[in-house]
């Protein structure tokens, strides 16, 4: 049979701030995706959030981008921002960004990564004799936060040793976006090891480029997908933090859980954090923590799970980063933190202007480059992007 996996996901409202859903929206999403399974939409699902982001991980058989699955996320995010609006919660519907989506719901706010699949899990079967796959989802994080450790864990035999193998050998292909190209989705595909520089001379560039997809060269199989969409492209001004989801397949003709999760032991600096302005590390944490940490650092849940013949998945399922192992890494994301916070707004401690997503900063700085005025007493009309093409 082919199965479809959907996340969707969306920050529609948190407690005392950008912290955490309340537990009477959890209660409300769980209970909406209840009874999709019940009503058969869906054949399982699962409800965790990350910060104040709610995410749905979903299996069916409808095929990526339908309307019913994506209506039915919609919706389900509406009425927990009806609780969000009713409890006084802060940001209710923050992620709903237009007002009725007739489809499918991908540039409408919530991040959305689907994968399709051929799904007969026998031994017999030499391609996935069983099918495990991890869903990622980061909070307080601008849309490449994946791009590194994607790039590693799919492409570097020091993170996969598992690329020595023959079949995964042969290597995967990665699909770039180029998320300020606003007129469509505008992408190439370049395939590790051969375009390995190139690769990395987009992948470098978090806030422009992402990894939308990786496909395996030996099998075709779609590995991952990622929500690779920039927030405030969509909304025109800045209403929250991209945030992506990451759904990734494992084992087998793919990379093992340890190889992909590996990379995260760097908690690389990020674009994100408050005010998603600032270039902080990534801290891995447990499905459900809250933000409520010094700085608001850019957080990364992990979760696994295995899908049985029938795709029922989610009565149980394995939570990465927490483990004491992981403890190791949270000091060292904080030690970063600290250390990078210590210089405050100061250069590399804040994103450049261009990347600036919190709007007021550019008017804040916008309205102060009006005010520049030449020594001869010539007036300025300099604003930060004609600053390069003043004639004097
Ligand atoms: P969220 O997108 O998670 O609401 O965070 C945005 C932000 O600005 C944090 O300071
Ligand atoms: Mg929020
Ligand atoms: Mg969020």
């Amino acid at each position: 049979m082919k199965i479809t996996l959907s996340i969707l996901k969306a920050d529609v409202g948190s407690i005392g701030g950008h912290t955490k859903p309340s537990q009477h929206m959890m209660d409300s999403v769980q209970a909406d995706a209840d009874a999709a399974v019940q009503s058969g939409l869906l054949i399982d699902a699962f409800v965790g959030h990350t910060g104040d982001d709610i995410c749905i991980v979903a299996s069916h058989t409808r095929g990526e981008n339908d309307t019913d699955v994506h209506q039915f996320a919609w919706s389900a995010f509406l009425k927990a921002t009806a609780i969000a609006s009713d409890y006084g919660l802060y940001g209710a519907g923050q992620d709903l960004l237009v007002d009725a989506p007739s489809g499918n719901i991908r540039g409408a706010g919530p991040a959305v990564a689907e994968i399709e699949f051929d799904h007969d899990p026998v031994k017999t079967n030499p391609m996935r004799p069983a099918e495990s796959f991890m869903v990622l989802a980061a909070d307080k994080c601008g849309p490449g936060a994946y791009n590194l450790p994607m790039f590693l864990g799919f492409a570097d035999p020091m993170y996969c040793a598992g690329l020595m193998l023959p079949r995964i050998g042969e290597g995967f292909t990665f699909n770039i976006i180029d998320m300020d190209n606003t007129g469509g989705d505008s992408l190439i595909s370049l395939n590790a090891p051969e375009d390995y520089y190139k690769i990395t001379v987009l992948l470098r560039d978090n806030e422009r480029f992402a990894v939308e997809s990786i496909v395996s060269r030996y099998s075709g199989q779609v590995a991952a997908a990622i929500s690779a969409t920039r927030m405030h492209n969509i909304a025109g001004t800045y209403t929250g933090k991209d945030d992506p989801v990451a759904l990734v397949r494992n084992q087998g003709i793919f990379p093992a859980p340890e190889e992909l999760i590996s990379p995260y032991a760097k908690a690389h600096f990020i674009g994100g954090d408050a005010r998603g302005s600032h270039v902080m590390p990534l801290m891995p944490v447990p499905i459900n923590t809250a933000v409520t940490g010094m700085y608001c650092l850019p957080l990364v849940s992990c979760v696994g799970f295995s899908l049985n013949k029938d795709g029922k998945f989610a009565d149980s399922f394995a939570d990465f980063f927490d483990n004491p192992a992981w403890d190791y890494v949270r000091n060292l994301a904080q030690e970063k933190g600290i250390s990078m916070r210590s210089q405050g707004w100061s250069g590399a401690a804040m994103l450049p202007y261009g990347e600036l997503e919190y709007s007021g900063f550019r008017t804040s700085i916008g309205n102060l480059v009006e005010r520049f005025a030449y020594r001869n007493g010539k007036e300025s009309s300099a604003i930060p992007e004609k600053a390069g093409a003043a004639d004097d």
